[in-house]
This record gives C-alpha cells, sequence and structure tokens, in this order.
C-alpha cells in the first residue's frame, strides 16, 4: 500500500489534536452499554497504534491490523516504549485479513473505513469483522459523514503544521462518484534540512444508507449512528458519524 508511506513520518506530530481517550472512551461506555465485556479486541487500521496501545494500557488484550509497513513500524515502536509486548501487529488488508480466533470487539478509529473506495469492499470488510467476532461482539467505527465530504473537504486547501514539519493538504470531491482524493505535500525538518515528500489518498463518502445496508447483508443488528462520542444523536452537520453494531450469529 503506498499511501501513508510518506504521511506515516508525520502522522503523530500532525495529530496530536486527536482526542483517542475520548474515542476510547466511547468504545468503553458502548461495551457496557451492550452488556460487554471483551478481553480481546481488533483494532482495524491501527495505524501507528495510538489506540491500540490506549485500550491496552486499559487491560484490553489488543490486536492491532493494518495494512501500511510504515504505519505500523511506528506502532511497533510505540508498543514497546510504553512497555506493552504483549500488542500483536499484523499487516494485512480490513478487506482480505486473517486472525487466529475471534475477538470480543472490534474498533476502528479515524475514519478507516472511508479508504475502503472499492465496488465490494464494505461487503468483504464487513463480513470478516462479523466472521471473526463472538456471537454478540460489538463492532465500533467511525467515518466522515457526506457533510463533510462536501462542506468541509470540499476542493479546499490548507496547511497543517507542527514544529519540525507541514503538510501542504489539497482536496479535490466528485460528488457523483462519492471519491474524494487528498493531494498531500509534506515537508519535515531533517538534520540534511527540509525534506519533501508527496503522496497521494483517497476516501470514499459512504452515507447511511449504504453502511445501514452493508452491515445488514453482513449479519450485523442494533445498527446505531451517533454524533459525538457522548452517544449523542447525529444533526445535519454532523462530521463524523460514530456507528455501532452488534453480531448476529
Ligand atoms: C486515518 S488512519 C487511522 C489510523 C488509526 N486508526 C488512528 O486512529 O490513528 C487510516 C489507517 O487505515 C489504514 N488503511 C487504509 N486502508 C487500509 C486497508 N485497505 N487495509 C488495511 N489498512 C488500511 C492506513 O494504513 C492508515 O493507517
Amino acid at each position: 500500500m503506498k499511501s501513508y508511506e510518506a504521511l506515516s513520518a508525520v502522522y503523530d506530530a500532525l495529530g496530536t489534536d486527536i482526542d483517542y481517550k475520548g474515542f476510547a472512551d466511547f468504545y468503553e461506555a458502548s461495551f457496557r452499554r451492550a452488556g460487554l465485556t471483551p478481553s480481546l479486541v481488533l483494532d482495524l487500521g491501527c495505524g501507528t497504534g495510538n489506540m491500540t496501545v490506549e485500550l491496552a494500557k486499559r487491560g484490553y488484550d489488543m490486536i492491532g491490523v493494518d495494512g501500511s509497513a510504515e504505519m505500523l513500524s511506528h506502532a511497533m515502536t510505540r508498543k514497546y516504549e510504553e512497555e506493552l509486548p504483549s500488542i500483536l501487529l499484523l499487516q494485512q488488508d480490513m478487506c482480505g485479513f486473517e486472525l487466529y480466533g475471534t475477538v470480543g470487539a472490534v474498533v476502528s478509529s479515524l475514519d478507516c473505513v472511508n479508504y475502503l473506495t472499492e465496488e465490494g469492499d464494505l461487503d468483504r470488510c464487513f463480513s470478516l469483522v462479523h466472521n471473526y467476532l463472538d456471537p454478540g461482539g460489538i463492532f465500533l467505527f467511525d467515518v466522515n459523514t457526506p457533510y463533510k465530504f462536501k462542506h468541509v473537504f470540499g476542493n479546499n486547501a490548507y496547511i497543517l503544521e507542527n514544529e519540525n514539519c507541514y503538510c501542504g493538504w489539497q482536496n479535490e470531491y466528485d460528488e457523483e462518484s462519492g471519491l474524494c482524493r487528498f493531494y498531500l505535500s509534506i515537508f519535515e525538518e531533517t538534520e540534511g534540512g527540509w525534506q519533501r515528500s508527496d503522496e497521494e489518498q483517497a476516501e470514499r463518502c459512504y452515507d447511511r444508507s449504504t453502511l445501514t445496508a452493508a452491515l445488514t447483508r453482513a449479519g450485523f443488528t442494533d445498527i446505531e449512528f451517533f454524533g459525538d462520542t457522548a452517544h449523542g444523536a447525529p444533526t445535519e452537520k454532523t462530521e463524523r458519524w460514530f456507528i455501532s453494531a452488534i453480531c448476529k450469529k
């Protein structure tokens, strides 16, 4: 997977405002709401391992799956720095992963599901999540909403910055196809001076009915959409849906 090759180096530096603890609180509150006490949890699209480590620190046995070797190498460093060697990290595709057995919960944070852009990807991913969940287990993920694709990403450009890096971010959103391309130019300060790398990423916009239908086809029930990590109802201007679904077997 080419995307995230360059971004991985600055991903954490540019994402310092992401509320991983808030996401983890939402997951734990969702477990309680569903009457579940999972011990083994899969973090699907675990990236640099922020969420994987946060949940491991809260006492869950964690598996992290991601397609990007670069993102996983940061996750690997993090797990040893945090002295959590039992975290299992696997380089696999979200639409074709294999685990050793089932898990009590699957979480997928920060719009990984929007990265599934090809026809059939949602079905492949959701049916694997269903396959590897215990009966009654829970799937929790979030996506960027159609509102965000249209009104926030649009065809806008912006700069993300931190002390030693910045990233020029240009969006190209085609509302008809639902595909949003991101053109990134990453500048990183190294010992040899500033280094530039460019990469392209794409996300697909999914509406509520498409997600609900795909989850239902995969065998999920009790599908709920929230507008925030406090289980609040979404509004028309919600930019991120937090979705909960129960695995029926
Ligand atoms: C926005 S990042 C989120 C990472 C992490 N969940 C977090 O909260 O920081 C999206 C991640 O999804 C991964 N990803 C995208 N498409 C994938 C696929 N088809 N299979 C596996 N990983 C994928 C990327 O490599 C990247 O690490």
